[in-house]
């Protein structure tokens, strides 16, 4: 493009929007560059990190949740556009593959808290952060119920517990999360629980409402003939969030809780041995493609 044609374009774009291009030019004259700190908000990111305790390894615990939260984010990211959009087949299994990377980084990189702090130091400052747990991560929350419909989220207890038509509200009631800190039999809820609830069970149950008929499982089962390739993408989806993250995750609560057999108790107060394994939370996105005899070994 000419220098003539760029100065051209610049006029018919401010033209159109019935402002002067000159004042606009102008600006750029005297405005400054833009740097890679700027952009990228180094110095914002690295004044995040508030440690409770004088504990070196506190850092660590922070930041490796914040870089979590990111990539979580980086994951809603596409599933906003697979939800709320309309895309060929080809663009889903490029978006499928970049949920597939995001998972993967969690996994394999989830090493630098199972061997990345001090153990006797981690046992001592976790203590100050009680009642919080990730299990308070909203991000994770949203991931699963722009995934699948609610049912998908209820196991096989709770599916007991449902009535015949359950409207959105009662499906969170029964939602497998909240076997970590709810007794159904006493009404008792922890304090982790009840926080997060009045946080946030209003803004899910409408991402919930907003959802329905458009989670991945759904639009999945609405496509004609999706292509073998692309449903194996949907499987290791399924395979790498709710079965191998949660492994590598309740191995390395295991690697400072339970080191000993001595079964700490965790920050966020849930029985955390039994409920963070796969095979108690069911959790499945796309039930519909595994086989009985998959979802039998679920976890295993
Ligand atoms: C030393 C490291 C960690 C330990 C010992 C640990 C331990 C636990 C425990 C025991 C729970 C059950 C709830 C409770 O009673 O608190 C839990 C839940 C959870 N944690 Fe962690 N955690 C660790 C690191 C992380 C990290 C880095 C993340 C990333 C954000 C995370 C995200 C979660 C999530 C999303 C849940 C809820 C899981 C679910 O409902 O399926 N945790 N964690």
């Amino acid at each position: 493009m000419t220098k003539q044609e760029l100065i051209d374009q610049i006029d018919k774009k401010y033209d159109e929007l019935g402002e002067n291009s000159l004042n606009y030019l102008a600006g750029l004259l005297q405005a400054k560059p833009i740097n890679y700190w700027d952009y990228i908000e180094v110095d914002t990111l690295l004044s995040l990190q508030k440690p409770r305790t004088d504990f070196k390894d506190e850092k660590i615990f922070i930041m490796y949740h914040q870089v979590t939260e990111l990539v979580l984010g980086m994951m809603k990211h596409e599933l906003e556009q697979l939800v709320f959009d309309e895309h060929n087949e080809a663009t889903w299994i490029d978006k499928i593959n970049r949920l597939n990377r995001y998972t993967s980084m969690l996994i394999t990189s989830f090493d630098v808290m199972k061997y990345g702090m001090n153990y006797d130091d981690y046992n001592t400052f976790r203590a100050t952060l009680t009642p919080a747990s990730g299990f308070q991560s909203v991000q994770f929350r949203h991931i699963e119920t722009m995934c699948t419909p609610l049912k998908n989220l209820v196991n096989m207890m709770g599916q007991k517990r449902l009535s015949s038509n359950p409207s959105t509200e009662e499906y969170f009631e029964h939602v497998y999360w909240k076997d970590a800190g709810y007794n159904r039999k006493t009404g008792e809820k922890t304090l982790t629980l009840r926080q997060f609830e009045e946080k946030y069970q209003d803004k899910l149950v409408e991402l919930a409402e907003k959802v329905k008929g458009k989670t991945l499982a759904e639009k999945v089962a609405a496509m004609q003939k999706p292509s073998d390739e692309l449903i194996e993408k949907f499987k290791t989806f399924d395979r790498l969030y709710n079965i191998d993250w949660p492994i590598v995750h309740l191995e390395t609560a295991q690697h400072y809780l339970d080191q000993k057999g001595e079964s700490k108790e965790a920050t966020g107060g849930s029985e955390w041995k039994k409920y963070l394994h796969p095979k108690c939370q069911q959790r499945r996105f796309f039930p519909e493609i595994w086989s009985e005899e998959e979802k039998e070994k679920w976890g295993e």
